[in-house]
């Protein structure tokens, strides 16, 4: 049995208290905290707008602080960093010295440099992976998961890479059906859309790392979002 890595997307979170965001939801239960960094490039609405921006400028200074801003409890959160951006190369040093732990780029735009892109991002002490777009065919992932450069995670979209809240696509399940069924011990990460009303789904598909944004952090109770997620994986 693979291990359950429930991830709230700090996308969700308030921005302007991000520190105390993220240790509110270490101390729910989160395993990882799913931190989104975009590069103004992501196609969508106004609002992803806004939220390019400020990560433009605050998206090295929002690891920073969440690393280092409070107690020894954050400071050992595991920062699952999802770059959605063009040159994921130019993130590795800055997101390296920051602090992030893992580092999942989009195959999408790595096709020629996705060999110096896994080097550079395990020298930098990061676990790579790679996150493919709705649209995308999983055969793309498929050669970055062989030989000694393989990435150790991929990230599924269930939902158009851009902003939180919107709806799950379940066609995507068999994208994680079918990755499940060819490497039984990977780290399969679904993302967008996930809540109580559709874990199920992406469970019972293979899927093992969870991220949930809107679901956890408009929960009255996130504490018990979390760990019904978790229960559902674990099923
Ligand atoms: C979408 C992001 C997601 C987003 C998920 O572009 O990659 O991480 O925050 O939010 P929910 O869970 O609300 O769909
Ligand atoms: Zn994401």
């Amino acid at each position: 049995q693979l291990e359950a890595k429930i991830a709230p997307s700090m996308l969700s979170s308030d921005f302007a208290n991000l520190a105390s965001e993220a240790e509110r939801m270490v101390r729910f239960g989160a395993d990882w905290l799913h931190m989104d960094i975009m590069d103004g490039c992501v196609p969508d609405s106004a609002k992803s707008f806004i939220l390019l921006l400020l990560c433009l400028f605050i998206s090295n200074k929002q690891i920073v602080s969440v690393k280092w801003q409070l107690d020894s409890v954050l400071q050992i959160a595991y920062l699952d960093c999802h770059l959605m951006v063009t040159n994921p190369l130019d993130y590795v040093d800055q997101l390296g010295k920051a602090g992030a732990s893992g580092f999942t780029f989009h195959v999408e735009v790595s096709k020629d440099n996705w060999q110096e892109l896994v080097k550079r991002i395990k020298s930098k002490g990061m676990r790579p992976g790679v996150a493919l777009k709705p649209g995308t065919p999983i055969e793309e992932v498929y050669p970055l998961l062989e030989g000694e450069n393989a990435v150790e995670m991929v990230l599924v979209m269930t939902v158009e890479p851009g902003f939180g809240g919107q709806k799950f696509m379940p066609d995507m399940m068999n994208k994680v059906r079918t990755l499940r069924g060819k490497y039984p011990e990977l780290d399969i990460e679904v993302d967008g859309g996930l809540g109580p009303s559709t874990i199920d789904m992406a469970a019972a598909a293979g899927a093992n790392c969870i991220v949930a944004g809107s679901s956890v952090f408009g929960a009255s109770e996130p504490a018990q979002v979390i760990s019904l997620l978790r229960t559902s994986v674990n099923k």
